[in-house]
């Protein structure tokens, strides 16, 4: 008998999650990790400066480090998932990663305004001598509202810096939303969760300025054969997309 799932605050369910976040074998994972690792190299500049938003346990934030970038400044809103970056960091990240414990929610809904949120001054202070080549942002956007999200990422890049974005696709959305099974209860835990379709995403995207450089890619499990590198969760999404994945140029 399967027991309806536990809905709690974004940063409370992560906080849980952090446990088993970087080990649960999350297939939209697995996905993102093929997008990034053929997308980011391409964007990374020696020494730039980059912006995370929802960095998480640090799945990126380290690649970022590691591709060359001289300076990553990562938010999230989650304690529990912050420790786990923090654990990660050391000798190659020291120095050049800098996180804040801020909701991005508490960003004024123009992205510009003041704010009183001590994470969110202490961030805009440490932007204040740099110019931002770019943002990363993955699997985040399915937990905002467009508008929140695109504002801030237009108050924070200037003209022809890049955006790349990642998120759940829109079709496994409408049969599903981020989630897991908490290994200490047994039972399913969900975050806040919106589907944003692709005419949304874009529509909200251009009202800030981002033209999409290149393709949206939508990817998904094709049929079983596929279905074996990703691990026994990817069966029950086959023929489903699951990921999109796409680079934004600040005009
Ligand atoms: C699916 S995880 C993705 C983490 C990381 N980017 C990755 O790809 O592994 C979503 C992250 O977004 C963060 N998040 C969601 N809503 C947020 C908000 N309003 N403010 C800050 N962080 C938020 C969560 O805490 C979580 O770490």
């Amino acid at each position: 008998m399967s027991s309806s799932p536990l809905h709690l605050p974004t940063s409370q369910a992560y906080d849980l999650w952090s446990e088993v976040y970087d080990t649960d074998g999350n297939v939209l994972q697995q996905l993102d990790d093929i997008y990034i690792s053929t997308t980011l190299p391409g964007l990374i500049t020696p020494n730039c400066t980059v912006v995370e938003l929802g960095c998480g346990t640090g799945r990126n934030t380290l690649k970022l480090v590691e591709m060359g970038a001289g300076k990553v400044l990562a938010i999230d809103n989650s304690r529990g998932m912050l420790e786990k970056l923090s654990e990660k960091l050391g000798g190659e990240g020291e120095g050049r990663v800098e996180t804040f414990e801020v909701d991005l929610n508490t960003f004024s809904s123009d992205g510009v305004g003041i704010t009183t949120h001590d994470g969110a001054a202490e961030f805009r202070k440490s932007l204040r001598d740099k110019e931002v080549s770019g943002i990363v942002s993955t699997l985040v956007l399915e937990h905002l509202h467009l508008r929140t999200f695109f504002s801030l990422a237009a108050s924070i890049l200037p003209p022809d810096g890049w955006l790349l974005l990642t998120n759940m696709h829109w079709d496994m959305g409408v049969i599903s939303s981020a989630g897991f099974l908490d290994p200490t209860t047994g039972k399913k835990v969900k975050p806040v969760s919106i589907n944003h379709n692709k005419r949304e995403i874009l529509e909200e995207a251009g009202k800030w300025g981002f033209v999409v450089e290149g393709e949206m890619k939508e990817e998904g499990i094709r049929d079983l054969e596929h279905a074996k590198g990703f691990g026994r969760r990817a069966e029950k999404w086959v023929g489903v997309l699951m990921h999109v994945g796409v680079v934004f140029r600040r005009i």
